[in-house]
């Protein structure tokens, strides 16, 4: 969890490739319906377009659909959901339904005006999706990707306008949540305004029980 551009992705990539487990995003499923023109994508775009979340109806639907694939079955890392109260009581009913459980909750922190900066400044690969920012984790060679020469593009809602709106709901929807995991004792903070190299020392050893 983490507020917009926290270092949400950054970390999780990193996460992922070190327990071996797949990385679900919301946010990257709605992209990606959008990029193929699907019903779903159409349906989700007016949202993203508009730093609003797309309804939880629609997104349980999707977490439940992904959560019973088989690269599932050794533990997961979701990243961008739950993002509602309805959205983390239908998760708990998901996970005990597959006799499954949370092991960790945690939140990125970042203060909201550092959030504005990386966001304006991040870039993705088109092919590999690999995040870059143009001061804090700069490319190689100017205007392609390091890793496999793939083009760059600024995503559609990382503009200073759609991102007020999206601090604005992370905080009247999102943020709520942080109390609700950490009664259940599930939560650990991590400093998210470190440097990249830094954060994921301190997410290894949250890990370190885990993987
Ligand atoms: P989503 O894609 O989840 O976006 P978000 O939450 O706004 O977060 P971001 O992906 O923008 O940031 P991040 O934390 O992943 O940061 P990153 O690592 O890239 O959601 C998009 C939209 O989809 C939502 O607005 C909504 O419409 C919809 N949606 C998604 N999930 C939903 C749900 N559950 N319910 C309803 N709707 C949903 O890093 C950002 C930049 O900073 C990069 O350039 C990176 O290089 C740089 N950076 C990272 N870490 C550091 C660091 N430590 N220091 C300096 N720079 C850093
Ligand atoms: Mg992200
Ligand atoms: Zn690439």
């Amino acid at each position: 969890m983490g507020p917009p551009g926290a270092g949400k992705g950054t970390q999780a990539a990193r996460i992922t490739r070190f327990c071996g487990i797949p990385h679900i995003s919301t946010g990257d499923i709605f992209r990606a319906a959008i990029r193929e023109g699907t019903e779903l994508g159409r349906e989700a775009k007016k949202y993203l377009d508009a730093g609003q979340l797309v309804p939880d109806q629609i997104t349980i639907e999707i977490i439940r659909e992904r959560l019973k694939q088989q690269d599932c079955a050794r533990g997961f890392l979701l990243d961008g959901f739950p993002r509602t109260l309805p959205q983390a009581e239908a998760l708990d009913r998901l996970l005990a339904d597959l006799g499954s459980n949370l092991d960790l909750v945690l939140n990125v922190a970042v203060r909201p005006e550092i959030l504005l900066e990386r966001l304006t400044g991040r870039r993705i690969c088109r092919s590999c999706g690999a995040t870059y920012h143009v001061v804090f984790q700069p490319l190689q060679l100017s205007g392609i990707c390091d890793r496999c020469g793939g083009e760059l593009y600024q995503r559609s809602d990382d503009t200073a306008e759609t991102v007020e709106d999206r601090l604005k709901v992370y905080t009247n929807q999102t943020a709520s949540l942080l109390e609700h995991y950490r009664r259940r004792g599930l939560l650990k903070e991590v400093n998210g305004e470190q440097e990249i190299d830094a954060v994921w020392m301190e997410i290894q050893r949250c890990l370190r029980s885990l993987c």
